[in-house]
């Protein structure tokens, strides 16, 4: 394996924007060589973005046409189990964003294919690598709060995620574009796995939606008990117009670490009305920023050192069961036991 990681991107959205400019501009361990996406005409503006790139419309052309050592998918969820194993297949190490697939039975397909060619295999949990959430996480394994007992984990998002993420037969619905993160963050902190899983939702802030996506929601809550009898919360709410909030709780039998704030920026401006005015994140590419960063470069060394990702396809599998389940909650008014069946 070359020092470089020579990688294609599939899907020249807003995900793949983000890693395309990562992998070209901040990032030593990759050397970008494609950009592919079904709309030709993307792939080729985010080339010039990266200042120039193959371009293609099928993974299939890349995997033909140029020597790709690992991709990042950053397509469509329904598109994730397909392509994983395409890739697999190919010998091509994969980076696959979340929610990781449509099921479980995807996801176990994917991990399957991914072990049988020898392949690394890393899901999108960014905020794993976000300075402060790592910090949290090793205080809690040093002790520094003693046991944790209860995990609270919220996103809010500005505005709607594409509209493939809200049909189901291309995407598993809001809870799992905006919260995959937080069910995934709530079972990391936690160091354990849940047992069962209660929801609640509903469409408060764009009712209308309700008609043309079923089982759409956009405000919900679920609450989580662990193996080692911990209590999680996610709660989750898009769009929220006001900004991009991602926050995490952590309440131990000896302490509390709080992660994140609504505040975007130490700017602030106080006049003699005597309010003071600031800005709130805008988006989940400067209030991760590091965090992406630092997720490639982990999935990258994994690769030239052969090593084991930092989050693996066993991590997105579990953090879909935890979507899974609460959407079967949410339908059903009932708590749902995990694993599920
Ligand atoms: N980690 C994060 O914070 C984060 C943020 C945003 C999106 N995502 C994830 O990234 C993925 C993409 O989301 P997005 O918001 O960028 O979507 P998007 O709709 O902006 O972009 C998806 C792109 O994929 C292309 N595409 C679809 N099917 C394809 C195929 N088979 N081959 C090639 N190209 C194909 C589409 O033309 C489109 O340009 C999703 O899994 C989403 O959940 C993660």
């Amino acid at each position: 394996m070359s020092k470089r990681v020579k990688v294609c991107v599939v899907g020249a959205g807003r995900a793949g924007e983000v890693h395309a400019l990562n992998l070209s501009y901040r990032i030593s361990l990759a050397e970008l060589v494609a950009i592919v996406d079904q709309d030709l005409n993307l792939a080729k503006q985010l080339s010039q973005k990266v200042g120039g790139v193959h371009c293609y419309q099928t993974f299939r052309d890349a995997l033909r046409s140029e020597e790709i050592e690992a991709t990042f998918i950053t397509t469509p969820t329904f598109t994730h189990c397909p392509l994983t194993i395409e890739a697999a297949e190919a010998g091509v190490h994969v980076f696959c964003e979340k929610p990781m697939a449509l099921s479980l039975e995807e996801a176990e397909k994917m991990i399957s294919a991914a072990r049988k060619n020898n392949i690394k295999l890393q899901i999108g949990f960014m905020r794993r690598f976000d300075p402060e959430i790592k910090k949290a996480k090793s205080l809690i394994v040093e002790g520094a709060i003693g046991k944790p007992i209860l995990v609270k984990s919220l996103t809010r998002g500005p505005g709607l995620p594409p509209k493939w993420a809200l049909d189901p037969k291309t995407g598993i619905g809001m809870i799992a574009e905006v919260s995959s993160h937080d069910f995934d963050s709530v079972r990391w902190l936690m160091g354990s796995e849940a047992v069962s899983v209660y929801a609640l939702a509903d469409a408060l802030i764009r009712p209308e939606l309700k008609e043309e996506y079923r089982d759409y929601h956009d405000v919900y809550v679920s609450m989580l008990r662990f193996e080692n009898n911990g209590l999680g919360i996610v709660d989750g709410g898009c769009p929220v117009g006001y900004g991009y909030d991602a926050r995490i709780e952590i309440l131990g039998t000896d302490g509390l670490i709080m992660v994140g704030e609504v505040k975007g920026t130490t700017l602030l401006i106080s006049k003699s009305d005597k309010k003071a005015v600031t800005e709130t994140f805008q988006s989940w590419r400067n209030r991760f920023y590091e965090g992406y960063i630092s997720e490639a470069e982990s999935f990258l060394k994994a690769v030239i050192e052969d090593k084991t990702p930092e989050v693996t396809g066993e991590d997105g599998k579990k953090a879909l069961e935890l979507v899974l389940a609460a959407i079967e909650s949410i339908k059903t008014n009932k708590p749902v036991a995990l694993p599920l069946k």
